[in-house]
């Protein structure tokens, strides 16, 4: 049976206002009864009774049936995600960083108080990741799931690649438009697609990860050599985050900026939009594209799930509680690039097998490497200033889907 709902939300930027956009225009009967922002002394285009900086107007009042919290500070949003749980409050958020952080505490204290937090907003913008994660592809066997999760840097990257233009001037561009996050380093270093890669750890694998643990390379160090390297192979550069099952209960993930071929999904996602590509058994290749950020098209996930709400809908991280989880591998080797300018940074990183050296104007090395030496070099990667991309690899490409499940034991 449908609930009625009584909201309040945190935050009235970019997402908020979005969000306050649709509802208005919509024809569900969605009461907002509180604003709760950091800055009362903006001017707001709504009445203002409706806003106020004190968040106990909205925890403290049992009219309120649920929260919606879209502010852009991390902390501020756990306390009062958790708080609202706590307090018998649905919850809706898009804040990816707080939820990577704190998956595994949010569910608990779901389970405990039988209230429900949902995030689709937070991956992604508009496309319905989580949901078809939990509900369409929850007894399919998972081989991969990866994409462009963020649409700031895909968006400095096309303008870099296809319009010639500056890094610089591409991130103020970017800034200027909306789609970076407050701190940009989140964009561009990998660390935003990263939050998202451990939020459909937790869907696709029933895997509960600390940020920590992934390894993520951002685009930030991409200069001249590589994108002359990627253009004289008719390539291009993405930053893509990826987890993929390489044996029969073992996953490994990370975020890395990948050569990408013509013929790849991805290679025509430009822009500020986003895409995510699932490989299955059984559904085989499923490829979702759309705006990753953007108040209306974020809201537009946002305001799904109030209305999933109203339903009393909760995720149940069924591949958490009732399978295998599997294993995290960082061994895996990969092929990559790495231009350098200190020689001893290729003793450092520690590769394998260094199949191309190349020396013009800088130096690089192609070779292969594992995730773990990735991740144990990523200081001196990052002090040398660095950058290293993952090359195409023709042996990711998946054999039929019965060959694979026999690679993996599951049918003979
Ligand atoms: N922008 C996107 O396209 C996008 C896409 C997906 C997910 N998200 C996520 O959505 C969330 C909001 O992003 P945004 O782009 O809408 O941010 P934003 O435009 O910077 O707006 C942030 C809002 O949060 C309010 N705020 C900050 N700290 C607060 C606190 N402690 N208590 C109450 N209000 C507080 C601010 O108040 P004032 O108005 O008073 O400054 C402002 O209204 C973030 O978690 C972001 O990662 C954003």
């Amino acid at each position: 049976m449908s609930k009625k709902l009584t909201l309040g939300i945190f935050g009235f930027g970019v997402v908020g206002q979005g969000l306050y956009d649709i509802i208005r225009t919509n024809y569900l009967q969605i009461d907002v009864k509180k604003f709760v922002i950091r800055d009362g002394s903006k001017v707001r285009p709504l009445p203002a009774e409706l806003f106020t900086t004190d968040r106990r107007q909205v925890l403290d009042d049992p009219e309120i049936t649920t929260v919606v919290e879209l502010i852009d500070d991390a902390d501020a949003a756990f306390e009062i995600v958790s708080e609202a749980l706590k307090k018998g409050k649905d919850v809706v958020s898009a804040n990816k960083k707080m939820i990577a952080h704190h998956l595994e505490e949010l569910v608990a204290i779901q389970k405990e108080t039988g209230s429900s937090l949902l995030y689709e907003g937070a991956v992604c913008g508009s496309i319905p990741i989580i949901r078809n994660l939990e509900e369409y592809y929850d007894n399919e066997l998972l081989y991969a799931v990866s994409g462009i999760f963020n649409g700031s840097s895909n968006y400095i990257l096309s303008q870099i690649c296809i319009e010639g233009w500056t890094y610089e001037k591409a991130l103020k561009k970017a800034q200027d438009l909306g789609f970076a996050e407050s701190d940009p380093s989140m964009d561009v270093g990998g660390f935003d697609p990263k939050f998202k890669l451990v939020i459909l750890a937790a869907h696709s694998y029933g895997l509960f990860l600390a940020p920590e643990e992934v390894l993520n390379i951002g685009i930030h160090h991409l200069g001249e050599e590589e994108l002359q390297f990627a253009t004289e192979r008719g390539w291009k550069i993405k930053l893509v985050p990826e987890i993929r099952q390489i044996g029969p209960n073992e996953v490994t993930l990370y975020v890395l900026p990948r050569f990408v071929e013509p013929g790849h999904l991805l290679y025509n996602v430009e822009h500020e939009n986003n895409a995510v590509l699932v490989k299955a058994a059984f559904a085989n290749e499923q490829f979702f594209y759309g705006k990753g950020a953007g108040g209306h098209p974020t809201g537009s996930a946002v305001l799904s799930d109030i209305t999933a709400l109203r339903y009393g809908y909760k995720y149940e991280y069924k591949k958490h509680l009732h399978q295998a989880i599997p294993g995290v591998n960082l061994d895996v080797e990969i092929p990559v690039y790495l231009r350098y300018s200190d020689p001893e940074l290729v003793k450092k990183v520690g590769f394998s097998a260094i199949e191309e050296y190349g020396t013009s104007p800088n130096s690089y090395v192609v070779g292969r490497i594992s995730l773990r030496q990735i991740l144990a070099a990523g200081q001196a990667i990052e002090q040398d200033r660095a950058f290293l991309a993952q090359l195409p690899d023709s042996a990711s490409k998946l054999p039929d889907s019965a060959s694979k499940l026999s690679d993996f034991g599951i049918v003979k």
